[in-house]
């Protein structure tokens, strides 16, 4: 059973150690090889999406921030999307070297945000912080569909996204505040809400839509039924807090977290930086089960 208690704790670093090896990182969702098709597009996006998210809260910092409160909790985002896109880039490398297709979006992402990295530090601070209003919401999404979206995955990949998603709830309000604290970026935030919500969901779509054509499943309607469903059911969830999020009085804190992930994080081994994986029973696998745990199963 998902679990009803809420946990607050302040954001932590967990650099967390997956191993791919002898895993299929390109379909891990035998399910809903639709769903992992979407997951994959997101991954491959991550090692060009979040490093601009951290060079733009370390400008913001330097031409912004005096508080070093906020300097200490930006400086546990950057560490946490660092770890991020090193997790997504090592599942990228193993996805890319079965997929042709995924090397190409790949290169499709590193152009755009090379195109982004171009405007200026405050348009990318506001940019950072709509980032993170979208991810939250994303995590807010997973949670509610746990089961429906996760049951019949691979534990490991479905671990990797969970894990990410998690610690998005955790630092949901940083950037945010880097972003307040930066003289001209608020004014921008509006227009940047808009180009990374077209960025994070266009990508999703033309990826997730170049992957999932792959397969032989392209042709049963259903799953393009449920594609279609899951985009409502997110734009459900999506719109109304990226419209509530340009209102000036409006701060990340307000929005109520899910609480089944903030719990699950609190299973982090800082030993071995491992997180059990998670199972479809929704709950954690036995320690024995961690995400370092060396494998040859496909
Ligand atoms: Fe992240
Ligand atoms: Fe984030």
């Amino acid at each position: 059973m998902l679990s009803t208690v809420p946990t607050v704790r302040a954001p932590t670093t967990r650099r967390v150690r997956f191993d791919w090896l002898g895993r299929d990182t390109d379909v891990w969702h035998h399910t809903l090889p639709e769903f992992g098709a979407a997951a994959n597009a997101i991954s491959l996006l991550m090692p060009h999406a979040e490093p601009y998210v951290i060079a733009m809260v370390r400008a913001g910092l330097d031409e912004g921030a005096s508080d070093p409160e906020l300097i200490d909790r930006a400086q546990v985002l950057i560490e946490q999307e660092s770890a991020h896109f090193k997790a997504h880039r090592d599942f990228n490398r193993s996805l890319s070297s079965t997929s042709s297709v995924a090397k190409r979006l790949d290169r499709f992402g590193g152009w755009i945000f090379a195109k982004l990295a171009r405007r200026s530090t405050a348009f990318g601070v506001a940019f950072a912080a709509a980032f993170e209003i979208v991810a939250f919401c994303s995590a807010r999404w997973a949670e509610a569909g746990l089961r429906q979206y996760f049951t019949g995955a691979d534990e490991r990949a479905a671990t990797l996204f969970l894990w990410h998603l998690a610690e998005e709830i955790e630092h949901k309000g940083i950037a945010h505040d880097v972003m307040q604290a930066h003289p001209n970026a608020r004014k921008k935030y509006p227009l940047a809400l808009l180009v990374a919500f077209a960025t994070l969901i266009g990508f999703t779509i033309v990826g997730g839509l170049s992957l999932f054509c792959r397969k032989r499943h392209v042709f049963n309607p259903v799953r393009w039924f449920r594609l279609v469903a899951w985009g409502f059911s997110f734009a459900f969830v999506v719109m109304p807090v990226a419209s509530a999020s340009v209102a000036k009085d409006f701060h990340p804190d307000q929005l109520v977290d899910p609480p089944w992930m903030a719990m699950w994080l609190t299973e982090f081994d800082p030993v071995s930086n491992t997180m059990p994986l998670w199972t479809d029973a929704g709950r954690c696998s036995s320690d024995e089960q961690r995400t370092d745990t060396a494998t040859t199963a496909a």
